[in-house]
């Protein structure tokens, strides 16, 4: 499967933010091993992965706030790697939304502008606009204290945004906000990004927001990026155990090679795409579960439905199957298909497990 097709070469002409084998240690610990990335111009790519995995210190050393031991960073086809913050011409804006909270606003977002060579009248049409970009026309003379948080973080993009940098770097920016307001700002952020056609690196440990809002996701564990695609190939192509188990829900079967394209799951013969010359796990995804195969599909397996949750769009299944006590499946499904399988483990079903759906682990 394609999954490096769509990440830039370096030298590619339209990549912006070139990230180039960092490595990052705090005293005897590795905090960026070997990182690399590229990113397009005007794309929106999110480090998505666990606490403690490197994300901040990442953007944070592109930012210039912390220094790499070695490898490069080139933006616009310059190497920024050893340039102080202020010159690597960037908008940034943490979890916290850090307003200057005795002054307005208006003076907030204006505070990047003055260090560009504008007027008042052209600093404060601009700050206007800003506003207005973020929904907050008319609250230029209010105080951050007076502003919910999801109207702080908002002030606080304005002002990330107000002076035109060519980069804009995001450190879990909506965390703090409840649900409601979370997936509304996702949406605007996702919005101005596109409408400024802006370079975006975006930290966060949400896959869904992840999921929702870049163009590609760089999965990082333990100071390395395991996986970069797009949020489909993430999902469906997984490229290491753990990025298919840290995204989405899996199911694993272990296996013995039998043949090329055949593999023994305790005495069970699956066929797959590809088997690799070793021992390893089947990998499959709930929804990829077919409940309703034909009588010639492949893989079927003869199964007994012994638990179910409903969750309203659909529900979600686990299946024990008759030829392997101990292992059980999990099967997501829509209420149409449900409807149309046995109710409880009183009585069997053949399932299938599509070998287009099971993917190889050695
Ligand atoms: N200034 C520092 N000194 C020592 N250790 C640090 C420092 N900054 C980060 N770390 C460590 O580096 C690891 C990665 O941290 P961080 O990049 O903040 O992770 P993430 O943002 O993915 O949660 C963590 O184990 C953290 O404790
Ligand atoms: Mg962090």
């Amino acid at each position: 499967m394609p999954v490096s097709a769509s990440i830039p070469a370096d030298d590619s002409p339209d990549v912006f933010l070139s990230v180039r084998d960092i490595n990052k240690r705090f005293g005897a610990f590795t905090a960026l091993d070997q990182v690399s990335l590229q990113v397009k111009q005007g794309e929106m790519v999110c480090l998505l992965g666990p606490s403690g995995c490197g994300k901040t210190t990442l953007l944070r050393t592109i930012a210039g706030l912390e220094r790499q031991d070695s490898g490069s960073i080139h933006a616009g086809g310059r190497d920024i790697s050893r340039l102080p913050p202020q010159a690597r011409d960037y908008g940034i804006l943490f979890q916290s939304y850090a307003l200057f909270p005795n002054l307005s606003v208006a003076q907030n977002v204006a505070y990047g502008l003055n260090t560009k060579r504008l007027n008042r009248v052209q600093i404060q049409q601009r700050v206007t606009a800003m506003l207005d970009m973020v929904g907050l026309a008319g609250s230029e003379h209010k105080f951050p204290g007076q502003l919910s948080g999801g109207q702080q973080q908002r002030v606080a993009l304005a002002r990330a945004l107000a002076p035109s940098p060519s980069l804009l770097l995001l450190d879990e920016p909506l965390s703090a906000l409840d649900a409601q307001v979370r997936e509304h700002l996702q949406f605007e952020i996702r919005r101005l990004q596109r409408s400024f056609n802006i370079t975006t690196l975006m930290v966060t440990h949400d896959q869904e927001e992840a999921m929702a809002m870049s163009d590609r996701i760089a999965v990082m564990q333990a100071g390395r990026i395991e996986q970069c695609g797009t949020p489909d190939q993430i999902y469906r192509h997984p490229a290491t155990p753990f990025v298919a188990d840290f995204i989405g829900q899996s199911n694993w079967l272990p296996f013995q090679r039998m043949a090329n394209n055949s593999v023994d799951i305790g005495g069970l013969s699956l066929q797959v795409e590809y088997a690799p010359n070793a021992s390893g796990r089947l990998f499959c995804r709930p929804e990829a579960i077919n409940l309703l195969p034909a009588a010639d599909a492949d893989n079927r397996v003869e199964a007994r439905i012994t638990d179910q949750i409903y969750l309203g769009n659909r529900y979600r299944i686990t299946l024990a199957l008759e030829q392997l006590p101990g292992l059980s499946l999990m099967a997501d499904t829509v209420c149409e298909v449900r409807d149309q399988l046995p109710q409880m483990a009183s009585q069997t079903l053949w399932i299938a497990l599509p070998r287009h759906a099971l993917q190889v682990f050695a």
